[in-house]
């Protein structure tokens, strides 16, 4: 089978970035909120971004309006049920993804295939919920989503080989490089960056270095477009802390613990750049303050 109809459930950042990308990519997409403000929020951040690509001259408008015509914003889920495939962004919690996955189910075709934006949880304890873990996949972008070229195609040991390749597929057409990754904790890049992060938050409790001179050694040093702290506050500290906790839990080693001066940060609500402070304050955007130990 081909994919006609995409359907994204989440409007929030990640899934407002991949209903952006699936329309910009010719499909026609459907993409569901819990209420119309949140919709009306996802559209307009899209809408901006759209806006950004005409001015730079890399999108017509005539391509804008094609764009936007492939578009729809819904609160209803029952507007999902003609889509061949539904990608879920919603919160990274179980019992939240296990629901919707349960609804989806019963509404949804036979041939819709299923996918989760999950950067962390297993994607085969989603999968299971439903009738149909065969047409069950990871599809894990990655922040910003219109930017990023990756998309990891996640496989469980029960997805359909056949599945999978439509997804591989799919990914491509998104104008991604789809990588192929098994149902392990945090998959390839989760794997490798989130003991990268934790690692730089103890060498500035252990005193190597300050925030800005790790930032810039590993900028500068190493060509990474941000350096850790920089990364850690513009991923949030609380989604950081929250993989961690799940990846500790899986593999139960060192390198995925959460050191503790980031749980007190969370606890605080120092969140990072949403919360206006993390790493860095951000009381003035142009010119972050970092902090100091
Ligand atoms: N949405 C859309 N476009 C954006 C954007 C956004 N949020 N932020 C920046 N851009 C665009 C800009 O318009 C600009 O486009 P242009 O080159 O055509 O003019 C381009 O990106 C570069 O932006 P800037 O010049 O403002 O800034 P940078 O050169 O610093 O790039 C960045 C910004 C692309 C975010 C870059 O800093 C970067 O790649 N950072 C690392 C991001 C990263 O590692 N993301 C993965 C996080 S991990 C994750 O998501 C997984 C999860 O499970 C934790």
């Amino acid at each position: 089978m081909t994919i006609q109809k995409v359907g994204v459930v989440g409007c929030g950042l990640m899934g407002s970035g991949i209903a952006q990308v699936c329309a910009q990519s010719g499909f026609p997409t459907v993409v569901r909120e819990v209420n119309s403000e949140l919709v009306e929020k996802g559209l307009k951040g899209i809408e901006k971004n759209l806006a950004r690509l005409v001015e730079k001259g890399s999108l017509t408008e005539t391509a804008r309006n094609e764009i936007r015509g492939r578009l729809k914003g819904a609160t209803a889920i029952d507007e999902l049920k003609d889509c061949d495939l539904v990608i879920e962004a919603i919160i990274e919690q179980l019992p939240a993804k296990r629901e919707l996955f349960a609804a989806l189910d019963t509404l949804c075709p036979a041939h819709t295939i299923f996918a989760s934006n999950t950067s962390s949880l297993t994607v085969t304890e989603i999968a299971a919920v439903t009738k149909r873990p065969q047409r069950f996949v990871g599809l894990h972008f990655f922040n910003p989503v219109p930017i990023m070229k990756l998309v990891e195609v996640v496989k469980t040991i029960a997805t359909d080989p056949a599945v999978y390749e439509e997804m591989i597929s799919f990914g491509a057409k998104l104008g991604k490089t789809p990588v192929r990754a098994n149902d392990s904790g945090g998959f390839i890049v989760n794997r490798l960056l989130v003991p990268y992060l934790l690692d730089a938050i103890r060498a500035l409790e252990e005193g190597v270095g300050s925030v800005v001179d790790i930032d810039n050694s590993m900028k500068l040093g190493c060509g990474y477009p941000m350096g850790p702290f920089t990364l850690l506050d513009f991923v949030g500290l609380d989604t950081t802390y929250y993989i961690s906790q799940i990846m500790f839990d899986e593999f139960k080693e060192k390198r995925f613990a959460a050191p503790p001066l980031l749980k007190r940060m969370v606890l605080a609500g120092w969140h990072g750049k949403k919360s206006g402070r993390g790493f860095y304050d951000y009381s003035d955007p142009a010119n972050p303050k970092p902090m100091s130990l």
